[in-house]
């Protein structure tokens, strides 16, 4: 299906907009391992067109970042419009996303994010604002509706299509489940069936299989991928090398997990102001990381202490040369030993 920005791939998988991680050192970094296209962490309409220092500073990327979209959230027209304007004159992204999806109280209580999916009418409204005021492409994301008995994403998605948008994303949860339950992909098969523009799909995909699984249930024009992406963001080159009927290329190995961490770690410092801020806003990808390594929760609390990231390629190097301390080790040992029993029982 036609996407209307260029984008080699015929199923192209996003990096999904995700607040405090999707930034542009995280967005290069899924680009370089399979990402094909990136979006930006949501930004307040009325904090952009204020020209608010914080939320401008969140604009910038580079050009390894295209094809790349803007997210923001209001739910005053006449600011998404004018914020629209601004990041099209100013920053010239690929398309502008409109969050309908955000569940945070701060947000929804003033109608933002999925609090719009109250009021289909205010919906649309937003997307004509915001199309008249750029000649971008312009794109949207919803959850499946406000609550149980406004639970209905096909209406909501042909309602978003009736008003202008090109592309449209669907993490098939309510606002009220918030992250509980499971997404239900069948929502999204039934969005694909009834839109004529190109419908992504996202939400529950932790392994590249259940990308391949998504996709085979829903036919989705393109998989967006959020949590999976923590600590592992080769899942897209391997959810491509599935797609393309290619062997999966491998996990990588510890020592490589170290180095594409660091790369990450070294990006994200240069691209902040003060480096020891980065390297405490980073500590939680250390986490994602190292998750399920031998030893991890120890090495977790070393991570989540730096000051640094010369300390984190202390702590990799260390953890490198002498292995998982002791009792970590004996405590992996003892809980495969578990599982192994677990699973011959
Ligand atoms: C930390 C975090 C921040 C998020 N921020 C945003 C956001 O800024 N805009 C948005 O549309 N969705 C946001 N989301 C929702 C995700 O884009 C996605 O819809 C949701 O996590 C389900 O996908 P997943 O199961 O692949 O994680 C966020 C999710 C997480 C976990």
């Amino acid at each position: 299906m036609r996407f209307p920005f260029p984008v080699a791939a015929q199923v192209p998988l996003y990096l999904a907009p995700m607040a405090g991680v999707s930034e542009s050192p995280f967005r290069r970094l899924c680009r370089r391992y399979g990402a094909d296209v990136v979006v930006t962490e949501f930004l307040s309409a009325e904090g952009i067109r204020r020209e608010n220092e914080a939320t401008i500073s969140k604009l910038r990327f580079s050009e390894d970042e295209h094809p790349i979209g803007v997210q923001i959230f209001g739910a005053d027209p006449h600011a998404m419009g004018e914020a629209a304007a601004l990041v099209t004159d100013v920053f010239r992204p690929d398309f502008v996303d409109i969050n309908f999806g955000c569940p945070v109280k701060k947000v929804v209580k003033r109608n933002g994010g999925s609090g719009c999916l109250r009021d289909l009418g205010l919906v649309q409204e937003v997307i004509r604002a915001v199309s008249k005021a750029t000649h971008l492409p312009v794109t949207c994301k919803i959850r499946s509706g406000w609550n149980e008995e406004m639970r209905d994403p096909v209406t909501i998605g042909l309602r978003c299509q009736d008003a202008g948008v090109k592309v449209l994303a669907l993490h098939p949860r309510t606002r009220t489940q918030m992250y509980s339950g499971s997404a239900r992909w069948e929502e999204i098969a039934a969005v694909v069936d009834a839109l004529d523009i190109p419908v992504l799909g996202n939400g529950d995909i932790k392994t590249p299989d259940d990308a391949i699984r998504m996709w085979q249930q829903t036919r989705c024009a393109g998989i967006m991928i959020a949590r999976g992406s923590f600590g592992q963001p080769w899942i897209f080159d391997q959810v491509r090398d599935i797609l393309d009927g290619r062997p999966m290329r491998a996990t990588p190995a510890v020592e490589d997990r170290f180095r594409i961490a660091l790369d990450h770690a070294r990006m994200a410092e240069d691209y902040e102001a003060d480096p020891r801020g980065a390297a405490i806003e980073f500590r939680k990808h250390l986490g994602w990381y190292v998750k399920g390594l031998p030893g991890s929760s120890d090495l977790r609390r070393q991570l989540h202490a730096v000051n640094s990231i010369a300390e984190v390629e202390g702590i990799f190097a260390d953890y490198l040369h002498r292995g998982p301390t002791d009792d970590a080790r004996m405590a992996h040992t003892v809980q495969s030993e578990v599982e192994a029993e677990a699973t011959a029982a």
